[in-house]
Parts: C-alpha cells; sequence; structure tokens
C-alpha cells in the first residue's frame, strides 16, 4: 500500500497543507516544534482514524478552530481509495470513496499502520504490560477475532477479581468463570505463541542488519501457564490449574495464572536487554521489532504496511543508522528526526530517499 496524496487541514499546527508522498522512504527534518511529529500524527489518524499520540482526538483539532480534516488518497493493491475525516469536538465523521462509514473498522479495511515512538523504547524496561501491549496490538491489527478474544477475556478477569473478593461462597460462580477463562485465554496463549515465532524470527533478522551482526537478538514468550500448541490439552490443564489456584486467588484476591501476567524476554546475546543493553542497543531492539510487526502485517494484509517512525536516529552510530535505512527497503515510510539531514547522512547515501524538510512555510524538499 502507498499514500499518493494527503491533505492536512486545521490539523495541529497545519493550517492546510498538501503533501504528495514518492512510492518509498522519506526523511523528514526540521527544527523543534515545526510539526514532524504532527505530520506523521496526521497520516497515522487519515488511515487508523485514531491517534497514536492522545486518546482525547480533538486535541488535533488546530487551537482557535473548530474542525479538523484530514484527506488521504491510498493505493491498495493497485486500486485507489479516498479516505477523508473531519474531527469535531466529541465526533469523527468518516468516509470512504465518498461513502460515509459508521464504524472504523470498515474505514481503515485492508490498512495497515506501523508507528515508532520514542516512549516505546520504554518497552525493555518497563513492567510486562507494555511487552505484552506491542505484542498484542501486533496481533490486534492483523485479527479481529484475537481483538474481540482478549476485549472478553479482560472482563472476565475483571469480573472474577471481583468475586474473589466480594463472592468468596458462590462456588458455581467460578466454575463458569474458570471454564470461559480456560477457554479464551488458551486461545490466546496458542495466537500469541504463534505470533511471537514469527515476530523472533523477523525481529531477529532486522536485529541482525542494524548491528551489522555485531550482536544477536532473541525474544522469548515467558507464560505462566504450562504452553501446548495442542489446545484441547492446554484446556484441560488452564481450567484444572484455574481449579487449583481458587482458594490462593481467593487470598491474593486476584487471578495469579493466564495470559494477562506473562511477558516477553528480551535478550542480546544471550544477555538480559533489561539488565545489560547500552541505550543504542535498546533502541535497536524496539525499532527490529518495530520491523518485525510490519512484516506480520504484510504477511497478513499482502502488501507492507505504511511505516511512521518518529525520532529514531538519536543514539544509534552510523553503521547502524545506514543499516536501519536498509532495514526499511520496499516499505513507504517517514522517518523524522530533529538534526539536519546532512549532519546524519552524505548525500550519496540517500539515493531512492526523499529528504524533505518542515520549516515556518511548511513541507518542502530538502536541499543540500
Ligand atoms: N491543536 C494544536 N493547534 C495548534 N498547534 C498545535 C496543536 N497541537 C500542537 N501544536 C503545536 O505543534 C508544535 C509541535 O509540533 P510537533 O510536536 O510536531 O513538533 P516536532 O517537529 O515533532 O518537534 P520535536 O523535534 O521537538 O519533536 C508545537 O509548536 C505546538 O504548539
Ligand atoms: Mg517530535
Amino acid at each position: 500500500m502507498k499514500i499518493k496524496e494527503m491533505q492536512l487541514v486545521s490539523f495541529r499546527n497545519y493550517e492546510n497543507e498538501t503533501f504528495t508522498p514518492s512510492p518509498g522512504i522519506h526523511l523528514i527534518s526540521g527544527e523543534n516544534g515545526r510539526g514532524k511529529t504532527n505530520l506523521l500524527e496526521g497520516i497515522g489518524v487519515s488511515l487508523s482514524a485514531r491517534s497514536f499520540r492522545t486518546t482525547t482526538i480533538r486535541d488535533v483539532i488546530q487551537h482557535e478552530k473548530e474542525s479538523a480534516y484530514v484527506k488521504t488518497i491510498i493505493d491498495l493493491e493497485g486500486f485507489d481509495h479516498t479516505l477523508e475525516m473531519s474531527i469535531r469536538p466529541g465526533h469523527r465523521f468518516l468516509w470512504r470513496d465518498n461513502n460515509k462509514m459508521k464504524t472504523i473498522g470498515e474505514y481503515k479495511r485492508g490498512i495497515g499502520v506501523v508507528v515508532f515512538q520514542p516512549q516505546d523504547l520504554n518497552m525493555v524496561h518497563s513492567t510486562p504490560s507494555l511487552r505484552r501491549n506491542f505484542l498484542d496490538n501486533a496481533i490486534r491489527t492483523i485479527d479481529g477475532l484475537y481483538e474481540e478474544n482478549v476485549k472478553n477475556y479482560y472482563h472476565l478477569i475483571s469480573q472474577r477479581n471481583f468475586a474473589l473478593k466480594k463472592h468468596k461462597r458462590e462456588k458455581n460462580l467460578f466454575e463458569v468463570y474458570d471454564y470461559q477463562l480456560a477457554k479464551i485465554g488458551s486461545y490466546i496463549l496458542v495466537e500469541r505463541l504463534k505470533n511471537i515465532k514469527k515476530l523472533n524470527n523477523w525481529a531477529k533478522e532486522a536485529y541482525g542488519t542494524i548491528s551489522n551482526q555485531r550482536d544477536s537478538f532473541q525474544m522469548n514468550y515467558m507464560s505462566t501457564l504450562p504452553i501446548s500448541s495442542d489446545i484441547k490439552e492446554l484446556e484441560k490443564m488452564y481450567h484444572q490449574l484455574m481449579r487449583d489456584n481458587l482458594y490462593k486467588d481467593m487470598e491474593m484476591g486476584r487471578t495469579t495464572i493466564g495470559p494477562h501476567l506473562d511477558d516477553l524476554r528480551f535478550q542480546i546475546d544471550g544477555k538480559e536487554a533489561k539488565s545489560f543493553a547500552s541505550q543504542g542497543q535498546i533502541r535497536s531492539v524496539v525499532l527490529s521489532l518495530k520491523i518485525a510487526e510490519s512484516l506480520l502485517i504484510r504477511e497478513a494484509l499482502g502488501s507492507n504496511p505504511i511505516v511512521l517512525f518518529d525520532d529514531v536516529f538519536s543514539e544509534l552510530d552510523p553503521i547502524r543508522r545506514e543499516k536501519l535505512l536498509e532495514s526499511f527497503k520496499g516499505m513507504q515510510s517517514f522517518i523524522t528526526m530533529a538534526e539536519p539531514i546532512e549532519k546524519i547522512f552524505y548525500k550519496e547515501q540517500l539515493e531512492d530517499i526523499r529528504p524533505i524538510k518542515i520549516t515556518e512555510k511548511g513541507i518542502e524538499e530538502y536541499s543540500f
């Protein structure tokens, strides 16, 4: 998929900006506060109807304006589609090919976007939830059924946790919860294991490229349950474990096993990334994971997703920067940097790459 044209109206600091992207890599530079992240956000909003920056979409409406509007023409497998979105406080209106869309799902059908933001780097050191979110988000994008099941699973967990505190005597209630959780939890676990295997292979390869084969990356799924790829067997074991743990769970007031507690383990050259990785290595890990996510989407949708990477080059040495660019080959990608491009790359390195500069006048071609 490739964006052919886009327009941002009253969107953040963009009054009315049109932009005609190329099919390949864009390097976007500009001083702090010029609107680099806003441009990526604009592309992301127009492709997914959501902002990666804020959950209150009205924030994107330009100050003093009543509404924002974004329009994109995107080529999906050889066919052009027009996506339009108008954002007002409390409302968003979506059109695809001039037809009003009722749901975000209909609006973004067949479209994939992968975003890297500097705060994604926290994933390596944080509590397991950010690592689980990475995995869940990657699978969600390609599988609506997974999304549904994850939602149901968390709903059941919060109901069971409430019952563990308030309705300890109602044993039948736990029979129902535990049966359902074993079923949904097993499905989630099997899907995660299937996808983590693919993501690990791709991330390993991307990490090898970025580090110029200097060090190696490995990711493992750490489960609170015994692992089996036979779903029927897994459901049985899971259900039994839920029963065995019931009294302990009552004491703790929460459910102590299940995919809501699982984790991903990242290792570089066999050592825990959390404890031993350098800044540049951490960045390389997270970027490799994002590239792996792009490949997962490509496999599912049959074409490369649009890649939006914000502020990626800091902390990377010159070889890693160059190798990172190599990893984007074939993907329409928008990559921002605060430094002037010539400080980071020679002109000769930028063959097939479109340098862009955001100035007070808006989006301009970069001239060396
Ligand atoms: N709703 C809005 N209306 C108008 N301007 C806005 C709005 N939201 C943010 N801005 C402005 O956008 C600018 C920030 O843009 P952005 O975050 O894209 O900068 P950037 O180029 O990514 O900078 P940095 O290099 O520091 O990351 C700020 O000047 C901010 O005031
Ligand atoms: Mg920024």
